[in-house]
């Protein structure tokens, strides 16, 4: 059937107010209620087998994957090959046998992914595809399918299906830290428990909004913006800056901060905003000195953080956007949210086809 607005002004809008619902029933879907036992579809290789992971995809999808890469090898210990499907399937990688070749797709037919797909199980890669339209060319060819609940997604510019695919990697990331026993139980019980309680901590989000409306005031008279992050919110920078790219046409550029010193910070004066990602708990020391060194050099600082984050940036940020604090592991899933929030209300205020945008297309199934 047709999917209504539901008094949103955009199905943009409305997708993004969708993230809380979308998590918990992504993750209802994988973790038993009564035992938080995982209870992943069967699959006819071990996890603990795995040698090693090669994950590819585009877009958004590819950023996700970028988080993945980080959850995996710092809690299972796997070693991860990552890039995009349009290089990967002409990069004729040398592959171990029986790898895990895991792909990232919302609508299971994006050319470049399906035909790295095609290229990987050459590799005799076993597949395993985290998909949200499961009854897709990918969700046919591959050897497992981990579904997302996110429902349909409307709007050009993914955002629900992002946080639905990092719910489905990091519960993927635990039952594989599990199997290769790099992982305690308690550890695994408390990462698990804070997945569960995303879905509350995102609601909570929207009670940030005008703190997100003065941010987009400023961005949006910008015309080049640089977001920084480092660490697993290197990745959440990177969907910031695509999704204002996007969206509102506005140029703009994420960098892992610590690199900044390596290129960007020659851009820096008043009128490039910077948007930081900056958890207290994610190498807050070593972001809050780039954040300087940006600051020192004229640039106006607009951060996402926490309480106690927001204690030690008062005095250099000129905007900040206070989060609910969560553990490490899940706020690279919090953390998209409000950034995603960020270009949709700066996009607002440039009047544009927040949907539809120009030359850009929800499903690229030609190559
Ligand atoms: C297009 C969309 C993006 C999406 C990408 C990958 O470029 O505009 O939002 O992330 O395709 O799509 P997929 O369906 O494979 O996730």
């Amino acid at each position: 059937g047709t999917v209504g607005k539901d008094g949103y002004r955009h199905y943009m809008e409305k997708e993004l107010h969708e993230h809380p619902v979308v998590i918990g029933q992504t993750l209802q879907r994988i973790i038993d209620p009564v035992t938080r036992q995982i209870v992943l579809p069967e699959m006819d290789f071990a996890l603990s087998e795995l040698p090693r992971a090669v994950i590819t995809a585009c877009g958004s999808a590819f950023y996700a994957g970028l988080i993945g890469r980080y959850w995996l090898e710092a809690e299972a210990r796997l070693p991860v090959d990552i890039d995009v499907a349009s290089e990967l399937r002409y990069r004729n990688p040398p592959l171990t046998p029986l790898g895990m070749g895991l792909l990232i797709s919302q609508s299971g037919e994006t050319a470049d992914t399906l035909a790295a797909l095609r290229a990987l199980r050459a590799e005799k890669q076993h597949i395993v595809s985290v998909l949200n339209v499961e009854a897709s060319t990918m969700g046919r060819e591959s050897d497992v399918v981990l579904g997302m609940v996110a429902g349909p997604e409307i709007s050009v510019a993914s955002t629900k299906a992002f946080t639905a695919q990092l719910s489905v990697l990091a519960v993927l990331t635990i039952a594989i830290a599990q199997a290769r026993e790099t992982i305690s139980d308690e550890r695994a019980q408390h990462l698990l428990a804070s997945l569960l309680d995303l879905p509350s901590r995102a609601a909570e989000v929207f009670s940030r909004q005008e703190a997100i409306q003065a941010m987009a005031a400023v961005i949006a008279e910008a015309r080049d913006v640089l977001y920084l992050g480092r660490g697993i919110c290197f990745p959440v920078a990177l969907e910031g800056a695509l999704k204002l790219k996007e969206i509102s046409y506005i140029h703009a550029e994420a960098y892992a901060a610590g690199e900044m010193k390596h290129g960007p910070i020659s851009l820096i004066d008043r009128d490039v905003p910077i948007v930081v990602i900056a958890p207290s708990a994610i190498l807050f020391d070593k972001t809050l000195s780039n954040i300087q060194e940006a600051r020192a050099r004229g640039g106006r600082i607009m951060a996402f953080t926490d309480a106690k984050g927001a204690e030690r940036l008062r005095d250099i940020a000129e905007q900040i956007v206070i989060l609910p604090d969560v553990d490490a592991f899940v706020a690279p899933i919090l953390y998209t949210i409000p950034v995603q929030v960020l270009a949709y209300e700066v996009a607002l205020r440039k009047g544009t086809d927040v949907d539809q945008p120009r030359n850009l297309a929800k499903s690229v199934t030609v190559e």
